[in-house]
């Protein structure tokens, strides 16, 4: 049939040739058939409405990846006004690309199913509903203990040790030295600093430290040279790259050069410094010890830096813009640090007033960093609940083990096997039927009861899969946030022009930034003499 069809065509008969007419009206019927035709299974007579106004039903909503939480809003109206008008519908189900995908959006009644339900999978509902992890690591691939696909465990006993207690004790003085020498290339006096270019880069830093290649960790500059690919990467994971990734469309081709040049810069540093028989002192070198292959690294640091910088950039800036826009609250949280601090420097024998911050920093041993510190954990807590509304997914997989063979029942409804199911954060994060005026900041809501129910606040998920990187994440923000409050103590949020944003009008991120979390307006953090300027 090809030589046939090429020779009408080279005889300038095409459109006279029934061979060509009939395979176009094939390609045109195909087409036709995936623009239009949702999966049968969309619609079922049960407690959940489908979501029915894509323009291609065949593609489901573009805005579900675009646009997530807009198009939430638009179904479910907005959570902060649930008590006072409940969504209409009782969870969604929408098409993506033909797959089936129940959103709930009652975290109280669906939240412990979700977390814990065995038949929904981690991994599967990530690999097809968000392309986030370039290349699939191989911690999408390994074998679980009860024989199903699990990819957690070469990923996960890799990660357990990156950023075991013995390597978080080891690396706390690199840790606390990268802060410092970060906040000494701020400006001397009255800088006014963008989080983007100044907080994010060092929690990447610190990442790379734990995850990555000390070559890239030692050094600002190397670890900006990795960050560029990685925001290219993880800024350009939408509907295109997620459902036609071989596609060359503008968002994929960036994000799959993001991923390239990420892995080439990994790729090119491990062989240098095997060839240069040099040893370093990271998690890396443990893997290059027990024989792991180039590829099994480059997907684990690829892989655990997605994983650890993404939330971990955002928490720990937009942390310090809520909080300096309160200085009274401000100089409460410095001065529960400092106390802190002070017992550890007094415990060693040390004069305050002699010591460095770096030197004072470095007294503080690991309990201490994991110590209690009550003002300082509710304005944490808060600013996890504002900043995390996306949503989570899972994947129904039945498989030959009896425990992921239970009915799975999410929004009232049946969830059948291959279908997924998102968990909205915002439902709960937001809802004001859980928390009191829900956007506004306030810190001692917990105190007062709020968020204490299943599901209610699940910032670091819950269950099954509760976030790997909890402790780490906490120690570096915290570590953070006290070098930050220790040497600029008089610090104010303002609005990139030196005026301060009053405790209510800080702007919160941009609801459908995702990943980098841009703010809606301008603000930056200001000060007036940075000491640790040389
Ligand atoms: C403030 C910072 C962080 C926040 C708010 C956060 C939040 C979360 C959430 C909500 C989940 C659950 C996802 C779900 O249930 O679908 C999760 C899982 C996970 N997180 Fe984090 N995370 C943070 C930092 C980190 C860091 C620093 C790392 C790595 C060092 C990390 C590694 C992981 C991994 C590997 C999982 C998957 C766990 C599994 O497969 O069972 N996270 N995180």
């Amino acid at each position: 049939m090809t030589s046939n069809l090429f020779a009408v065509s080279t005889q300038g008969m095409l459109i006279g040739s029934p061979t060509f007419w009939s395979a176009a009206v094939i390609l045109v019927s195909l087409l036709l058939w995936n623009l239009f035709r949702a999966p049968s299974q969309l619609s079922r007579s049960d407690a959940v409405q489908s979501y029915r106004s894509s323009l291609f039903p065949g593609l489901g909503p573009l805005q579900f990846y675009s646009q997530r939480n807009t198009f939430l809003r638009s179904i479910f109206g907005d959570p902060e006004h649930w008590k006072e008008s409940p969504p209409k519908q009782n969870g969604v189900r929408v098409n993506a690309r033909g797959h089936v995908v129940t959103i709930t959006n009652n975290p109280p009644q669906d939240g412990k199913t979700f977390f814990n339900d065995r038949g929904l999978h981690f991994n599967k509902g990530y690999e097809v509903m968000f392309a986030g992890i370039p290349e699939m690591p191989s911690f999408l691939k390994s074998k679980s203990a009860d024989g199903e696909e699990n990819p957690a465990d070469t990923f996960a006993t890799n990660l357990r040790s990156a950023i075991s207690a013995k390597r978080l004790e080891g690396q706390l003085p690199a840790m606390i030295k990268i802060i410092v020498d970060n906040f000494a290339l701020f400006p001397a006096k009255n800088g006014e600093v963008d989080v983007h270019k100044t907080i994010y880069p060092l929690v990447f830093q610190i990442s790379v430290l734990l995850l990555g290649l000390a070559e890239h960790a030692r050094d600002v500059n190397a670890a900006k040279a990795l960050e560029g690919p990685f925001w290219s990467f993880a800024d350009n994971t939408g509907y295109m790259a997620t459902h036609f990734p071989l596609l060359p469309w503008p968002s994929t081709v960036k994000k799959w050069i993001g991923a390239i040049r990420m892995s080439a810069e990994i790729r090119s540093t491990v062989e240098k410094r095997i060839k240069e028989g040099r040893r370093e002192n990271d998690f890396v070198q443990e893997m290059i010890d027990r024989g792991s292959g180039i590829k099994s690294i480059e997907d684990f640091v690829m892989g655990s830096l997605f994983a650890a910088i993404i939330n971990s950039t955002g928490i720990t800036s937009y942390f310090l813009l809520f909080l300096c826009a309160r200085p009274e609250l401000r100089d409460r949280v410095r001065g529960e640090m400092e106390a802190m601090i002070r017992t550890h420097v007094e415990e060693r024998g040390e004069d305050w007033n002699a010591l460095s911050l770096q030197q004072k920093l470095d007294c503080v041993p690991l309990t201490a960093w994991e110590a209690d510190l009550p003002i300082y954990t509710s304005v944490f807590d808060e600013t996890m609940r504002i900043l995390m509304i996306s949503m989570l997914f899972r994947r129904k997989v039945t498989t030959s083990s009896k425990a992921t063979q239970t009915t799975t029942s999410i929004a009232s409804s049946n969830v059948l096997d291959r279908e997924f199911v998102g968990f909205w954060l915002a439902a709960a994060h937001r809802n004001n039927n859980i928390y009191s005026d829900p956007t506004k900041f306030d810190p001692d809501r917990f105190s007062r009861g709020e968020g204490k129910g299943e599901g209610e606040f699940v910032p670091w998920g819950s269950g099954r899969h509760i976030c790997l990187g909890m402790r780490f994440a906490k120690l570096e923000i915290r570590a953070v946030h006290a070098a930050f409050l220790m040497n600029f103590p008089d610090a104010a949020t303002t609005d990139g022009n030196g005026k301060r944003y009053g405790p209510d009008e800080v702007p919160f991120p941009d609801q459908e930034s995702e990943h980098r979390r841009y703010p809606q307006k301008p603000v930056g953090l200001s000060y007036g003499v940075n000491p640790l300027s040389k």
